[in-house]
């Protein structure tokens, strides 16, 4: 095994290899431009760290990194315009930057490099991740859909919230995970447990992100803060907040999210007031809190060495702790 660091580099030097600036160059420089903006590849590592858990080199594990990172890019670029974002890893959007149209064609290449990446694999191997990949990316695309029309549903319940962010982007870390158990050929039980693992570390992860959506520090977080508010997204800390809140505050957050003003200041200033004294700001902490803890106990179960286990722990911990 190798630290966390390492994987990073050794991912970081493989995507350095790749020659993605082909011709026509306004389709490959936006791609180039979102990838060098890096991001914490969280993914990725974790599908080269998961490979060796189960006894493969992590070199092996590469491609299926490297397509998991792709992916996960196209979704963010087709994110920002669905979510009218205008910042990314501290820096203009793709459709800021250029436009919409760019982003939608430059996304869509950049998802299907993502597919080729797998061919470098045996049949019975390409097979599984193939399968898993479509699988799992027909699902993002389902919890996509969910976060926007819930923009317009006053009645979305918590269970139906955790449905969404399963979707849009627990599966995705949970199979970026099963793909390293699926390079390594290990066992079925293995690899569903290993996926359930990185399913609700992926709960936990969206749940922080909505957390640092309103809470992150502007000068570090890279992405517009209060950017959910401004959408009127149905996150944790909405639905919380409406759960604890008094016949006043529940008037007032209704209202609040029925509007979208020109000038956002005030609307992200009382809805974050909002979220606190009502409770629902602690309340998805612990929320993050309690995934994180079943994710745990998942890893309970797998049949590993204890400092691998050590080595996943301290990873989930990592994230749990995350500013951006
Ligand atoms: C952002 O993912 C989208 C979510 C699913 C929350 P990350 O927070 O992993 O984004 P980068 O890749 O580090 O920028
Ligand atoms: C994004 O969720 C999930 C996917 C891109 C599939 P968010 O919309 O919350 O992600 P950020 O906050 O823009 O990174
Ligand atoms: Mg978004
Ligand atoms: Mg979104
Ligand atoms: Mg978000």
């Amino acid at each position: 095994m190798h630290s966390i660091t390492q994987y990073q580099d050794y991912f970081k030097d493989y995507l350095a290899t790749q020659k993605i600036n082909r011709q026509p160059k306004s389709l490959y420089d936006p791609i180039s431009y979102f990838l060098t903006l890096g991001g914490k590849r969280i993914r990725p590592i974790l599908t080269l760290m998961t490979a060796e858990i189960f006894g493969a080199d992590y070199k092996k594990a590469l491609p299926a990194a490297l397509a998991v990172e792709f992916f996960h890019n196209f979704s963010l670029i087709h994110d920002d315009i669905m979510d009218d974002a205008p910042l990314r890893r501290g820096h203009e959007t793709v459709h800021e930057k250029w436009d919409i149209n760019t982003g939608i064609l430059s996304g869509d290449a950049l998802l299907i490099l993502a597919y080729q990446y797998f061919e470098q694999y045996e049949p019975a191997i390409f097979r599984n991740l193939a399968q898993l990949f479509s699988q799992t990316a027909i699902q993002v695309c389902e919890g996509q859909q969910w976060d926007v029309d819930f923009e317009n549903n006053d009645q979305v319940t918590i269970p139906q919230y955790i449905k969404m962010i399963e979707y849009k982007t627990a599966v995705l870390v949970a199979a970026a995970m099963k793909m390293g158990g699926i390079i390594a050929q290990t066992s079925t039980e293995n690899c569903d447990l290993i996926y359930d693992f990185g399913l609700n570390l992926g709960l936990a992860f969206q749940l922080q992100d909505d957390y640092l959506d309103a809470f992150g520090d502007p000068l570090t977080f890279g992405k517009q803060v209060g950017g959910d508010i401004i959408e009127n997204k149905k996150t944790y800390l909405y639905l919380k907040a409406l759960e604890f809140s008094t016949t006043a505050q529940r008037e007032e957050l209704s209202h609040l999210f029925s509007i979208k003003p020109a000038d956002t200041t005030d609307k992200i200033t009382s809805v974050k007031n909002v979220f606190i004294k009502t409770g629902a700001s602690t309340a998805t902490q612990e929320a993050i809190g309690d995934y994180t803890l079943k994710a745990f106990q998942t890893l309970e179960k797998l049949n590993i060495s204890e400092d691998k286990k050590a080595i996943l722990k301290k990873f989930g911990e990592n994230l749990m702790n995350r500013k951006v």
